[in-house]
């Protein structure tokens, strides 16, 4: 039975220093926890009938195992890669073993306002969709058009 949206959740990942989310630079990043942006993310994907699966992690290998799990038991991914976007290779290659499932990357920040280093991405070169300087509420739209990728 291929998967759908009420049995198999979409699998919203977090990279590294996302956990500090709302104390590390506010100025930058806004004052909602982690915690607030997964209520955010269940809140979108019920309005499509579907679930998320919500993780961060300080550590690349881990994000890569997940990305690996989310090809076979995942409908689709969301992804804020945080600083791995600008460096990560092995990233973009675990995203690329990902055939047919839909990926949207977010970021919080407008990346192409900040430094030169933050302009490039790596996971751009397979993301479906591309989402940033939203705030947090970027998730929100990620969600809702992975959803709507993976057929709700
Ligand atoms: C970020 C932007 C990245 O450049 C940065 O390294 C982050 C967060 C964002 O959400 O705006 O950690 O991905």
């Amino acid at each position: 039975m291929p998967p759908t949206l009420a049995h198999t959740p979409i699998m919203v990942l977090n990279g590294p220093n996302l956990n500090l989310l709302g104390q590390r630079q506010p100025e930058i990043y806004g004052s909602d926890t982690l915690a607030d942006v997964e209520a955010l993310c269940v809140k979108a994907a019920a309005a499509h009938g579907a679930t998320v699966d919500f993780r961060q992690s300080n550590h690349e290998g881990e994000l890569i195992d997940w990305i690996h799990e989310a090809r076979l038991h995942h409908v689709g991914i969301v992804i804020n890669p945080a600083a791995y976007t600008h460096t990560s290779v092995a990233l973009l290659d675990a995203l690329n073993a990902c055939d047919g499932l839909p990926v949207v990357e977010v970021h919080i920040s407008n990346v192409h306002r900040r430094e030169e280093f933050r302009h490039r991405s790596y996971v751009s070169l397979r993301a479906d969709g591309v989402i940033a300087g939203c705030g947090v509420q970027g998730y929100a739209f990620a969600v809702e058009r992975v959803a709507t990728l993976a057929g709700a």
